[in-house]
């Protein structure tokens, strides 16, 4: 029996980073596999090449911060697999910037898809899990301990992991229950931090070489190396954990 055998699993951001490597994972796991996400070229490509390798999987478009595409995103789900199982709300942006020089359209955009996105997803996904289901938020470290650097950022991620409290006492009176919990890795090697990594500072030092001395592991994450506990979370094997917060980050916040 596979992880996720015959489970109805949607992932949010599902065409990149962390959110491919969920898809796969959930489909090699034997799910049927619903990957949003508002980039169609590479969802629809990544769906088109999961089901060349005899998984199911298919694409929909889903803008994470437009409530009326949560419900147009539901009802195809409801219209082709009768229920969720499982919800990854994954899909998330990173703008820099302080306190101090964060601008107010960057702070609402980040707060937009990095926290509404979540609360309109947990929402939209509860009653298509009268059965039962899990719920696994994509926060951060940063929505664990502050970054000077990602005031916005860490205020979204800091709600996420808040509602995902809320949200998992509210899905624990369900019958069958609802588990909602949530993911916290450190840095992890994909397109949101790939762009950003490998430029020099004023010192000539890389972002990665920064990263990599202050990690306890000494290195990124691969996105793979997030996988085990989006299945742990995402299968039956982790149904006595909700409510809960997973940190994967190489040692970075035991310091
Ligand atoms: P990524 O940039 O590789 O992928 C993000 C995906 O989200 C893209 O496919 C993008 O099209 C999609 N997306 C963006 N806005 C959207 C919207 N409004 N509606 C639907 N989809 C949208 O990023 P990555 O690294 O895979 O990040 C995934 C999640 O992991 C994010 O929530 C991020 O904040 C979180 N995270 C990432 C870390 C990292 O170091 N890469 C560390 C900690 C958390």
């Amino acid at each position: 029996m596979l992880r996720l055998q015959d489970k109805v699993v949607m992932i949010t951001g599902a065409a990149s980073g962390l959110g491919a490597a969920f898809s796969r994972a959930a489909a090699l796991a034997g799910a049927s596999v619903v990957l949003a996400d508002i980039d169609d070229a590479a969802g629809q490509g990544l769906a088109e090449a999961l089901r060349a390798e005899g998984a199911s999987a298919g694409y929909q478009r889903l803008d994470v911060t437009s409530e009326a595409g949560w419900e147009t995103a539901m009802a195809a789900v409801r219209e082709r697999h009768g229920r969720l199982d499982v919800l990854a709300n994954n899909a998330g942006i990173a703008l820099r910037g302080s306190v101090a020089d964060c601008s107010l359209a960057d702070w609402q955009r980040t707060l937009d898809v990095n926290l509404t996105g979540v609360f309109l997803g947990c929402r939209a996904a509860l009653p298509l899990m009268r059965a039962g289901g899990a719920i696994v938020n994509v926060s951060s470290v940063y929505g664990q301990v502050g970054g000077a650097q990602v005031a916005a950022y860490c205020a979204a991620k800091g709600g996420v992991t808040l509602l995902t409290r809320s949200a998992a006492l509210h899905g624990a009176a369900l019958k069958p229950p609802v588990r909602v919990n949530s993911i916290h890795p450190g840095f992890v090697d994909t397109p949101m931090t790939q762009g950003a990594l490998d430029l020099p500072d004023a010192s000539g030092t890389t972002a990665r070489k920064r990263i990599e001395g202050m990690t306890p592991l000494g290195r990124l994450a691969t996105p793979d190396e997030i996988v085990g506990v989006f299945l742990l979370l995402a299968s039956d094997e982790g149904r006595y954990i909700t409510g809960s917060q997973f940190t994967v980050d190489g040692g970075l916040t035991a310091q």
